[in-house]
């Protein structure tokens, strides 16, 4: 038996991936994070399975279910919002299966900054303006950032930041970014991306805390130029005259066939 932990994306309940969802389908015991997996993703549970939210379980408790199911033979679907690269707390489950030695693996989802993205109908990486997206957070009670780890520190690079747990923060955040970015550099805050009732709003930095006051919980703030998608080059991937392996030119392509 294996415990298949699942990215189940960030809402909707049709951006999972098909191998996720096949998993959940396959296996008995399902371990969902109540707090933000759709419960609509339930509904691939064969009939019959055991459905447990873990969202007022402890550690021990989580790892004392899978150990459970273990002993009985039983593949488990264990399903964490969005990806489960960041924020998912799966580490230290992974932690302590490895100490009992028992056999998991990892499918990923679909990461709220990406859902997010999408909602904008924005790249968050456009030439000239931003080639790298920081995913990031400020302290909260549960978590205090690592020295380095700063929103100043992140700022000085111009990247597009896409701020994760922090909407409680927002009007601290912004005034920390404005030095940085400018208090007219666009700005975003992406509520319950996917989700039938997501709300959108767009703003410059300065404006943004104000817009979107009431907004709380399952937010991403997203800051940097590249959210105007306006006044970029073009990416020389698709240039008439560049010379690439796909698409060679010239009477002497770099990449002859
Ligand atoms: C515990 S983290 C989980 C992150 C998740 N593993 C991911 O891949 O995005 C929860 C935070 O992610 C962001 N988030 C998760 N789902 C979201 C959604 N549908 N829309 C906007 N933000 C979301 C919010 O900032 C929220 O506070």
């Amino acid at each position: 038996m294996t415990i298949h932990f699942i990215g189940a994306g960030p809402g909707a309940p049709d951006l999972i991936t098909l191998r996720g969802r096949d998993l959940i389908a396959a296996c008995p015991v399902c371990l969902y994070a109540g707090s933000l997996v759709p419960p609509a993703l339930l509904d691939h549970c064969p009939a019959g399975a055991r459905i447990i939210n873990t969202a007022p379980l402890t550690l021990d408790e989580i790892i004392a279910e899978m150990s459970r199911a273990h002993t009985a033979g039983q593949d488990v679907a264990r399903l964490h919002s969005g990806d489960l690269s960041v924020w998912s707390a799966m580490g230290e489950q992974l932690r302590r299966l490895r100490a009992l030695d028992i056999p998991f693996d990892v499918t990923p989802g679909v990461p709220s900054f990406a859902a997010a993205a999408a909602v904008l109908q924005s790249e968050l990486t456009l030439p000239g303006l931003a080639q790298s997206v920081v995913l990031t957070r400020t302290s909260g009670r549960a978590s205090q950032m690592p020295d380095g780890e700063t929103l100043q520190n992140f700022a000085r690079t111009g990247a597009t930041l896409a701020i994760h747990l922090s909407i409680h923060a927002l009007p601290d955040v912004a005034e920390e970014l404005i030095p940085f970015y400018g208090a007219d550099c666009p700005a975003a805050v992406v509520w319950r991306a996917s989700w039938p009732d997501q709300k959108i709003i767009r703003a410059r930095l300065a404006d943004i805390a104000t817009q979107a006051e009431g907004i709380d919980r399952t937010a991403l703030i997203l800051v940097g130029p590249a959210l105007a998608g306006q006044d970029f080059d073009d990416s020389r991937l698709y240039a008439a005259d560049y010379d690439r392996r796909y698409r060679p030119i010239g009477p002497e392509p770099r990449f002859p066939e």
